[in-house]
């Protein structure tokens, strides 16, 4: 093919491309710290389900802490904090931050992003009533600074694992939660755990997409 030939098909070819979705903003995250002041053995001692919440703000370090140790990246095979049946790590996780939560943090809903250890707001505004609303009205959780949404896109476990990746990913959300648990424990921090809700009412809540399945809610703050 003569080179002016080719020219003109890769020129075409760049012009008929769809245009590019906006690449969504991500806020990084502090670096998570390795080291704490609470042992593993108290933090699993001391921990409850904590109803009551201070009206406390927290700030990023603290959030960074908590996502990490929820479903950070801790490999660079991509291996993360809690163990994943064939590491195909169907959880997806979502931070509802309130108004006043977190400082240095508009009130929003933000997809956590581990690759990056950042966050991708995906909605605006303060949805901790509405989300406790969804939670059959357990208006408890709006006091908390901020939820941690456990969602689920099952098919990443089940295209491997069949009917028995159901399973998986329900047992995976139960490791998790408790990396969540011992990690606000840890930081001197308090986690409810909440899976009293209406599916239909929480995805709509979130807006979240099709395939993200919530599966657990942990509101987190100072305790009261
Ligand atoms: C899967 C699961 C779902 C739960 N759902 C709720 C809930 O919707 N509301 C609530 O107040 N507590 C909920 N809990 C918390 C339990 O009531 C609590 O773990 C139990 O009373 C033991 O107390 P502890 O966690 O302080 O040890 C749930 C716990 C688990 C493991």
């Amino acid at each position: 093919m003569k080179p002016i030939w080719a020219i003109l098909i890769i020129g075409c070819g760049i012009f008929l491309q769809p245009p590019m979705a906006p690449a969504a903003e991500l806020i990084r995250l502090p670096q998570p710290a390795l080291k704490g002041s609470m042992s593993v053995e108290e933090a699993l001692q001391k921990r409850r389900t904590v109803r009551l919440f201070a009206s406390r703000s927290l700030d990023l370090k603290q959030i960074s802490q908590l996502l990490w140790a929820t479903q950070g990246i801790t490999d660079p095979r991509g291996f993360r904090t809690a163990a994943s049946a064939g590491a195909t790590y169907p959880l997806e996780i979502y931070l509802v931050a309130g108004e006043r939560g977190v400082r240095d943090l508009p009130p929003g809903l933000f997809r956590y992003r581990p690759e990056n250890h950042a966050l991708e707001l995906t909605l605006k505004g303060d949805l901790r009533a509405e989300v406790a609303r969804a939670c059959l009205s357990q208006s408890w959780m709006a006091d908390a600074p901020v939820m941690v949404v456990f969602a689920a896109e099952f098919k990443r476990c089940t295209a491997r694992y069949g009917n028995r990746g159901v399973m998986y990913t329900h047992m995976e959300v139960g490791h998790a939660g408790q990396s969540l648990f011992l990690q606000a424990e840890a930081l001197g921090l308090g986690a409810g755990i909440v899976g009293a809700f209406s599916d239909k009412a929480l995805s709509q809540t979130l807006k979240l997409p099709k395939e993200h399945e919530p599966l657990l809610v942990m509101p987190v703050g100072y305790k009261y």
